[in-house]
């Protein structure tokens, strides 16, 4: 079997990276460049950051701040059409996931014919669009080396997907101080959101040598110091490991994919209106306990990753779980799902719609039956509070 890897063109990484935005955006043609981002981003001052850098350079820039959190195809649209009109010959995103999805989708769209629901699916943009500058705000989404972009519709309530090599980032610039002022909450939501993507790839049935590397790091780094950076947001040593490993993360999924977790996280995102990463935190280890008898030996691979050796591959692999299980405790993610504003009878429609997600869920290391995603879903409902 041949496997495929595709990440971003170019990754820097460290402290200070986005003092090189000047450069990056020099090197590609063109001076109009359109800046997507979100309101939190703008109130921070990062927005204004990366504008003075730009103008420093030369650029005539254009912003579009109003990405709000699981956008939506209008707010895409909006972007979009207000790029055009600006004349944008490149687009730099910045912000959490949400802001560097839209940012990458307009970017695409501003060299293809077409709206962004006629490329719902995988490999449906024919060409690559303009040049795309992603600058990540969080440790969590990965979105800064992959060619995925989420959107959600209001029309019929669901996530939907855009998969696509030619919405890979040409740059992504990953400066782990951007996050230092995080507050706790989105900290500890967007690392475990990529602790899942770096798990779900790495029991993906489409791993391979170069993702499971990538999976493996990311593993290590966010398992022994997300809980530092959830407690001491300015700690400048957990912080940076926190942003490598979502990046290495992210560098994984995009080639390995994600699976059950995500695809039993979108109903309530797109339902519920729940944090994409709280929804994760909480399925995270229902689910690893249902995939153990079919990744037994990946999960104690993953133990041992982080320290863990009872000597026996069965109990590695337990032990893994209840790891992972005890972080979601400690950085306040284990909440039941009755807490969310879920009814029970909410929860057959949800793993119908889970179920179906077959772009995610054939991904994952055990086949789970609709009857099987609905006992995970009533587990997550009746668990003990965090
Ligand atoms: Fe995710």
């Amino acid at each position: 079997m041949i496997s495929v890897f595709q990440t971003a063109d170019t990754v820097r990484f460290g402290p200070g990276a986005v003092e090189m935005l000047p450069e990056v955006v020099g090197a590609f043609e063109g001076t109009k460049v359109a800046v997507v981002s979100d309101p939190g981003i703008e109130s921070a001052g990062l927005a204004d950051r990366v504008r003075d850098l730009l103008t420093t350079a030369g650029a005539h820039v254009w912003t579009f701040s109003e990405v709000e959190h699981d956008p939506s195809f209008e707010t895409l649209r909006r972007a979009r059409d207000g790029a055009r009109a600006f004349g944008a010959e490149l687009v730099v995103g910045v912000g959490g996931g949400s802001a560097l999805d839209v940012g990458k989708m307009v970017a695409a769209l501003l060299g293809v014919e077409g709206e962004a629901r006629d490329f719902v699916g995988t490999g449906l943009i024919p060409h690559k669009g303009r040049p795309y500058v992603a600058i990540p705000t969080t440790a969590g989404t990965g979105s800064e080396v992959t060619g995925i972009v989420i959107l959600s519709d209001h029309q019929d309530h669901l996530k939907k997907g855009v998969v696509s090599e030619h919405l890979l980032p040409d740059v992504a610039l990953v400066d782990p101080t951007l996050t230092h002022t995080l507050p706790p909450v989105p900290t500890a939501a967007s690392g475990m959101d990529a602790l899942t993507h770096a798990i779900e790839a790495f029991t993906s049935v489409k791993a391979n040598a170069l993702t499971d590397a990538l999976a493996l790091g990311a593993v290590e780094r966010i398992v022994q110091h997300l809980e530092t950076a959830y407690r001491d947001g300015t700690n400048a040593e957990a912080r940076a490991a926190v942003m490598e490993g979502a990046l290495l993360a992210g560098m994984s999924f995009a080639s390995a994919g994600v699976a059950a977790v995500h695809a039993m996280a979108y109903p309530l995102g797109g339902r519920f209106d729940v944090p994409h990463g709280m929804a994760n935190a909480m399925l995270l280890p229902v689910v690893m306990a249902f995939n153990r008898p079919a990744a037994e030996a990946r999960y104690a691979r993953l133990a041992r990753q982080v320290g863990i050796d009872t000597g026996a591959v069965a109990s590695d692999a337990e032990a893994f779980v209840d790891r992972v299980d005890a972080l979601a405790h400690a950085v306040g993610m284990a909440k039941p799902l009755r807490t969310l504003g879920v009814q029970p009878d909410d929860l057959p429609s949800m793993a119908e719609e889970a179920h179906a997600i077959r772009r995610l869920m054939d991904n994952n290391p055990r086949d789970a039956t609709p009857e099987d995603v609905l006992d995970i879903y009533q587990t997550c409902y009746a668990r003990d509070a965090a």
